[in-house]
C-alpha cells in the first residue's frame, strides 16, 4: 500500500494537525453563511434533523472513502484513481473521478473567493464605521453598492485569492497545517464570543425555538435535496479535497474516528453560527428567513443600530473570513498538487500557476453581478453557472464515483483491517457505503434534474 510512496510527498505533522486542516476545510462560508440561511428558509429545525441523517449515512461515509482513497493512491486526486484501478485491474474510466473532482474545486473555489472577498469588503467597512445608523434601505444599498463595482470586488477577491496562494505555497506543514492551527482556535473564539452575546441579547429563546423546533410542513422534496447537497458542500466532498488531504495523511490515523471528529466540529460549528446569528436577528426584530443575504444584508442592520455594534460586527465579519480562507486554501490544494505532481513546476511556482487561472476565472464571476449580469449562459450568470454546475453535477457524481469505487472495487479485508472493524460493524459499513450512500446520492441527482 505504502509501496509507490515517493520520500518527496509530504506528510501532516500530526493527527492533530490534519484534524485542524480537515475542520479547516470543512468549516467555511457553508457553516457560517450558508446554512443558517438554509434553515431560515426550508422549515427550521425540520431542516436540521435531515440534513443531519443525510450527514451521517451519506456525508460520513463519503469523507472516509475519500481518505481512503487518497491515503492508498499517494497522489493528486487524477493519478490515484488512475493508480487505483490499475493495481485494482480496474477501467482506467474510473480516473474521471479525479477528473471531475479536480475541476469541481478549480470551479468553486473562483466563485468562492469571491464570496471571501464580500467577507473581507465587510471587515473593512466594519473598521471603517461603514455600519453606523444603517437602516434596512442602506443595508440593502451597501451590499447592491459593492456587488454593482467591479473594481471593489476584483480588489477583495483579488487580495482573498493572494492570501490563499501565498499560504498554500508554503507547504502542507508550513503552509496548510499552519494556517489551520492559527486560524481554527481565532475562529473558535470569535463564535463563543459572538454566541455569548446571544444568550445576553433577549433573543436567545426565539433563536433556540426557530433551530430546534421543527415545522415539518416546511419540509419539501426540494428541502431534502437541499440538505444532502449541503451535506456534501459542508464537509468538502467530491471535490478531491479531502482526497488530497488524505494524500498526505499517515496510515497509522484512525479513520473513522478522525471523521467523526470533523463531522461533529462541523456540524456544532454551523448550528453555533446559527446561535450567533439569530438571536442578534430577534432582539431587533429583523427576518430570519431574508435568504443569502441574512448575514450581509440583515445582520449589518443590527450591527449598525446597537450598542458595541460595530465591533461585534468586525468579529462577525473576521470570523467569516477566517472560516472561507481555512476553506479557499483546502480547495486550492489538490489542484496544486495535480500541477507540481504533472509538470517540472516546482511547489511555489505551481501554486501561483494554479492561483492565477482561478483568479482569473473568478473575474468572470465577480463580473455576473454587474459589467456582465445580462450575459447568460443556459439562462444563467457566469456566476450562477459555476454554482450550479458543480453543486448539482460535479460533487454527486465525483462523490458516488468514490463511494462505488471504495466499497465494490477495493480489497474488503484490507478495508476491514484498515477501518479497524470487526465482522459485524463491518458489513453495516459494507450495507452503507455500497448501497444505501450511493443510492442516497443517486436519488437526489436525478430528482434536481
Ligand atoms: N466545506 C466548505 C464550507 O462549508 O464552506 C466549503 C467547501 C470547501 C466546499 C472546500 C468545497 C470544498 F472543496
Ligand atoms: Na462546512
Amino acid at each position: 500500500m505504502t509501496a509507490n510512496r515517493t520520500h518527496s510527498h509530504a506528510q501532516w505533522s500530526s493527527r492533530l494537525g490534519f484534524v485542524l486542516a480537515a475542520t479547516g476545510s470543512a468549516v467555511g462560508l457553508g457553516n457560517i453563511w450558508k446554512f443558517p440561511y438554509m434553515i431560515g428558509q426550508s422549515g427550521g429545525a425540520a431542516f436540521v434533523l435531515i440534513y443531519l441523517l443525510c450527514i451521517a449515512m451519506i456525508g460520513l461515509p463519503i469523507l472516509v472513502a475519500e481518505w481512503m482513497l487518497g491515503r492508498r493512491g499517494q497522489k493528486n486526486p487524477i493519478n490515484t484513481m488512475s493508480e487505483l484501478a490499475r493495481t485494482h485491474k480496474r477501467s482506467q474510466a474510473w480516473v474521471l473521478v479525479g477528473v471531475s473532482g479536480v475541476l469541481g474545486a478549480f470551479l468553486i473555489l473562483s466563485f468562492y473567493s469571491v464570496i471571501g472577498g464580500w467577507a473581507l469588503a465587510y471587515v473593512g467597512d466594519a473598521i471603517g464605521g461603514g455600519f453606523r445608523g444603517l437602516d434596512a434601505d442602506g443595508a440593502g444599498a451597501l451590499f447592491t453598492g459593492m456587488l454593482a463595482n467591479p473594481g471593489v470586488l476584483l480588489l477583495w477577491h483579488t487580495v482573498f485569492m493572494a492570501l490563499i496562494i501565498g499560504v498554500v505555497a508554503m507547504g502542507v506543514i508550513g503552509g496548510l497545517e499552519r494556517a489551520a492551527k492559527l486560524l481554527m482556535p481565532a475562529l473558535g473564539v470569535l463564535l463563543v464570543i459572538l454566541v455569548g452575546y446571544g444568550m445576553a441579547s433577549g433573543g436567545f429563546g426565539a433563536a433556540l425555538a426557530y433551530l430546534f423546533n421543527p415545522d415539518w410542513s416546511l419540509v419539501t422534496g426540494e428541502v431534502v435535496l437541499a440538505a444532502l447537497g449541503h451535506a456534501f458542500f459542508t464537509l468538502s466532498l467530491g471535490m478531491g479535497i479531502m482526497m488530497a488531504y488524505g494524500s498526505y495523511l499517515d496510515r497509522k490515523v484512525d479513520l473513522l474516528r478522525t471523521a467523526r471528529t470533523v463531522v461533529i466540529m462541523d456540524t456544532v460549528i454551523a448550528i453555533a453560527a446559527g446561535l450567533a446569528i439569530f438571536p442578534i436577528v430577534f432582539a431587533n426584530n429583523l427576518d430570519p428567513g431574508a435568504g443569502p443575504g441574512l448575514i450581509f444584508v440583515t445582520l449589518p442592520i443590527a450591527f449598525g443600530g446597537i450598542a458595541g455594534g460595530a465591533l461585534l460586527g468586525l468579529m462577525f465579519f473576521l470570523l467569516l473570513t477566517f472560516a472561507a480562507l481555512t476553506s479557499a486554501i483546502s480547495l486550492l490544494e489538490p489542484i496544486v498538487e495535480l500541477v507540481e505532481e504533472r509538470t517540472p513546476l516546482n511547489r511555489r511556482a505551481a501554486t501561483v500557476v494554479a492561483g492565477l487561472a482561478t483568479w482569473a476565472l473568478g473575474i468572470a464571476a465577480l463580473l455576473s453581478f454587474n459589467a456582465w449580469s445580462e450575459v447568460l449562459i443556459f439562462g444563467l450568470t457566469v456566476f450562477d453557472l459555476l454554482d450550479q454546475l458543480t453543486s448539482k453535477f460535479l460533487l454527486p457524481l465525483t462523490g458516488l464515483g468514490v463511494i462505488l469505487f471504495a466499497a465494490w472495487c477495493l480489497d474488503k479485508e484490507s478495508v476491514r483491517k484498515e477501518l479497524g472493524l470487526g465482522a459485524g460493524a463491518f458489513s453495516v459499513w459494507q450495507a452503507v457505503t455500497r448501497f444505501i450512500a450511493p443510492a442516497g446520492v443517486l436519488i437526489v441527482f436525478f430528482s434536481s434534474l
